[in-house]
């Protein structure tokens, strides 16, 4: 997958993204990120990149044509066209179906506003598609970036090892992940659940399901609601909620 980035600081994304994961998925060619900064395409000795907004107000606004030139040099020099993903609070919420999507693409070309955003023209004109990571607001799209980059990359084929599946994460079908235990198994702050030693594969995958379905009732009940429940779901889901609360709340100390 080809990832352009366009931002002022498209160096900071990259740096974000030279680390673990999104790392590894480069060094493996899985990956490969380029930064375009409407500061190169920007004209004048000052290379303005913004200006104040009309109608006054606080904060400064992105300019057109040093966006749209940065969206036309990184058109060209990729192999398959691309939709144009602008990052704002404005936008789309992001879910793990929506990383599922992005991540089956070829190319993305992400846009990362700063100050009070981009100029509504060039927006309607040029992007597709507009994402929010959250109900609150950033200062600038940068980390919306690399919170779709690192959401992307990690479901490319070859980015994970076994042992870090992303069929199993939260949200891969719906619910929030289960708990996890390593060693010691007796610890003052509390011991590991039997049954995870139990050896007994079907009994895990039973009680890792239960605590699926019982975490996402306590504490996501609208994903619940959402989630299309087998018998044995609902069977497990009951039987959690008899049982009372999550295991292994060890007292504070
Ligand atoms: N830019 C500023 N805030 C943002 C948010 N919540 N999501 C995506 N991009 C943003």
């Amino acid at each position: 997958m080809r990832i352009d980035l366009i931002s002022l600081f498209p160096e900071f994304v990259a740096q974000l993204a030279s680390h673990g994961v999104v790392g590894r998925a480069q060094e493996r060619g899985l990956l490969a990120l380029h930064g375009w900064n409407p500061r190169d395409c920007a004209e004048g000795s000052y290379r303005r990149v913004d200006d104040r907004p009309f109608g006054g107000g606080p904060g400064m606004v992105m300019l057109i044509d040093p966006i749209r030139a940065c969206i036309q040099a990184a058109r060209g020099a990729g192999p398959v066209t691309t939709k144009v993903t602008y990052l704002s609070p404005q936008g789309r919420p992001l879910t793990q179906a929506m990383v599922r999507e992005l991540a089956s693409r070829e190319r993305l070309l992400l846009l990362c506003g700063r100050y009070e955003g981009v100029d509504e023209r060039l927006i309607a004109a040029e992007v597709d598609e507009e994402i929010s990571i959250g109900d609150y607001v950033l200062s600038g799209g940068e980390l919306a970036a690399a919170v779709v980059i690192d959401a992307v990359a990690r479901l490319q084929e070859g980015v994970l090892n076994d042992a870090e599946s992303a069929a199993q994460d939260s949200f891969e079908n719906g619910l929030l992940d289960c708990p996890h235990y390593t060693r010691p198994v007796e610890h003052p702050l509390g011991d590991v659940p039997a049954v995870l030693m139990s050896g007994n594969h079907a009994e895990i995958d039973r009680w890792r399901r239960q605590q699926s379905l019982g975490r996402t009732w306590l504490r996501r009940p609208d994903l619940i609601d959402e989630a299309s429940l087998s018998r044995t779901d609902r069977q497990l889901l009951d039987a959690f909620r008899i049982a009372g609360e999550e295991p292994a709340k060890a007292a504070k100390p």
